[in-house]
């Protein structure tokens, strides 16, 4: 066991047994035990008992290894199913559940949502995905004058930067584009942003990534808010990613301004996700532009998605459930158990970098590598196309990353340890080649 590794099942266990107490989830037949006893994250983290078990409830396919869940992730199978059931009746009701259950549903959706998030009744707004929601942040920002910036960085998302950059030119304002050093430990990381903010007075709007869909790279997001907010800079967090991945709520995260997904890793129906917006920082968001007159002072009107997939939307308290059955803390830990294994089995493997640091403050789950010299888009490309080709695996590359582009990895939970072992070999049979 690395000390990485070690580290984070003592940090875990501690976290688990606050978690868990005696209410473990586990699946019928693991060991003939009781959740009593095998109820701490450690036993669980490394119990492939117990994980072959989840994985059961998951339709996968048999034919590859995917190590590519960062897209989106699998409903597991009771969560499919009752979207399915959902999708049945709502086809079967049409407009007649759209115009008078929903309403209700819905309502009841968003406070589930608020109450796994820690947030207060009207601080949550449902959105199809964390780019509306995000983008319903950055394009409704409204504190920016002349003359001032925005801050982004090079692993922040493709599609928040070109926003960030709209804002800019639509308020003549700057913008302060950062390279994240690469490699970097975490007291070099909250440096490099305190230093990027005492740079660069103008800046007004900092976009921050809780976990960057490049290189896995996990930004100490709440403590660069908190220095943020001292000088007067608004955050805008993307957690696409990290929400599920890692067990977060919004005391976590800290910012004002918030946008998730659901659809990765709670595990809900493509097509869902949350803004976020501190209770008294509604006015820096301008209502959206088709926001109804009595929409305008609250959050529901910087959102306006129009017909939407109703199914999705109620079939979100079965997510949770079945997420909060798992434990948001076990899952962190095996997707944590799962990265660590690969990354500490390729770390003498001479022409392979590692993008995120052993730090388990600077990684979640995902994390991308590099082989020396292999920074094209094509090079990375046709190293997803030999792992997939020759080894059964698939992975995803990544561009957009200052020193190039990189394969990302990211296991769910229904992989295995077997599935990053048999990476870790992939991998070091490649360097050989490269
Ligand atoms: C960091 C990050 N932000 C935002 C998004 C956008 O998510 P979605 O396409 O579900 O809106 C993604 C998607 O992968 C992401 O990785």
């Amino acid at each position: 066991m690395s000390e990485n590794t070690q580290d984070i099942s003592r940090r875990s266990t501690l976290k688990g047994a606050a978690a868990l107490g005696t209410a473990a989830f586990i699946p019928a037949g693991v060991h003939g035990k009781n959740a009593k006893e095998t109820n701490t994250v450690m036993d669980l983290t490394q119990d492939e008992k117990y994980w072959a078990e989840i994985a059961k409830d998951y339709d996968v396919d048999p034919d590859i290894i995917n190590l590519e869940n960062g897209y989106w992730g699998l409903m597991s199978r009771p969560v499919l199913e009752t979207y399915l059931d959902h999708t049945k009746m709502v086809n079967r009701e049409n407009s007649y559940y759209a115009r008078r259950g929903f309403k209700d549903d819905f309502v009841a959706a968003t406070a589930r949502v608020a109450t796994e998030l820690g947030a207060k009744d009207g601080e949550i707004v449902l959105t199809r995905n964390a780019t509306e929601a995000l983008q319903g942040l950055i394009n409704g920002y409204n504190r920016l004058k002349v003359g001032e910036a925005v801050m982004y960085a090079d692993l922040d998302y493709y599609s928040m930067i070109t926003a960030m950059d709209v804002l800019a030119a639509k308020n003549s304002c700057d913008v302060v584009r950062l390279n994240i050093p690469e490699p970097i430990d975490y007291d070099g990381l909250v440096e490099f942003y305190r230093a990027a903010l005492a740079d660069n007075p103008k800046v007004r709007l900092l976009l921050l990534t809780h976990i960057g869909h490049r290189t896995g790279l996990q930004v100490p997001v709440k403590e660069v808010t908190q220095m943020a907010r001292a000088v007067g800079v608004d955050v805008i967090v993307d957690a696409a990613h990290s929400y599920g991945q890692l067990d977060v709520k919004i005391d976590d995260i800290g910012a004002d301004f918030i946008g998730f997904n659901l659809h990765k890793w709670i595990g809900a129906p493509i097509g869902v996700g949350a803004m976020y917006i501190r209770e008294n920082q509604l006015d820096a968001i301008a209502p959206n532009p088709s926001a109804e007159m009595d929409e305008k002072d609250s959050i529901v009107g910087r959102v306006h998605t129009g017909t939407t997939n109703f199914a999705a939307i109620i079939t979100l308290p079965a997510a949770f459930d079945y997420h909060a059955r798992v434990g948001a803390a076990n899952k962190e830990a095996r997707l944590r158990y799962l990265r660590d294994v690969w990354v500490d089995e390729v770390h003498d493997i001479k022409n392979l970098s590692v993008l995120t640091g052993n730090n388990p403050r600077l990684h979640g789950g995902i994390t991308s590598f590099r082989f020396d010299g292999k920074t094209s888009v094509a090079d990375n490309k046709a190293i997803v196309e030999r792992l997939l080709k020759d080894h059964g695996i698939f992975s995803v590359h990544r561009d957009g990353v200052a020193k190039g582009a990189c394969v990302r990895i990211t296991p769910s939970i229904y992989n295995s340890l077997d599935d990053v072992q048999q990476l870790a070999k992939a991998l070091r049979a490649l360097s050989t080649q490269m």
